[in-house]
């Protein structure tokens, strides 16, 4: 039951995060002159800790260990680090700058493979 609850709301927390890199990333492509809101500057961060505060709450009841029984957990951490690199390289550039278009472009692709390492655990 709790297992349940975890999950999703992790999973929830997936989506809000791909949904709410997207509307920043768009929003600047789409209106380049015009700020973000002070909404989409502090809602990604609320919603990111609750991402990694439920997915350490999931390690502690399943009992994966990175790198240790479950290394599709470690190089999901790994790609975790660079999501937030890239990402935060993708919305700092210029709007619509080669720096801002590759970053979002490998942002989608490093979390993208860690939703696909997260549900299919291939290794
Ligand atoms: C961008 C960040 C993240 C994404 C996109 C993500 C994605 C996912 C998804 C989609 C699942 C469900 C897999 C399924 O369908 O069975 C999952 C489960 C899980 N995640 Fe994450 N996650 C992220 C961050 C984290 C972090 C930071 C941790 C740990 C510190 C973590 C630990 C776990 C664990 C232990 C599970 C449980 C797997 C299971 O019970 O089968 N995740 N994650």
């Amino acid at each position: 039951m709790q297992y349940l609850f975890v999950k999703h709301s992790h999973m929830l927390f997936v989506a809000v995060t791909i949904i709410l890199f997207n509307l920043r990333f768009w929003l600047r492509f789409s209106r380049p002159e015009k700020p973000l809101s002070g909404v989409l500057k502090v809602l990604p961060h609320l919603n990111d800790t609750l991402l990694l505060f439920t997915g350490l709450w999931l390690m502690k009841i399943t009992h994966f260990t990175p790198f240790g029984n479950a290394n599709w957990l470690g190089v999901k951490i790994l790609l975790l680090l660079a999501y937030i690199g890239i990402g935060i390289m993708a919305l700092k550039a210029p709007p619509r700058s080669a720096k801002a278009n590759t970053g979002y472009v490998l942002g989608m692709i490093f979390v993208l493979t860690i939703v696909y390492l997260a549900r299919y655990k291939p290794f």
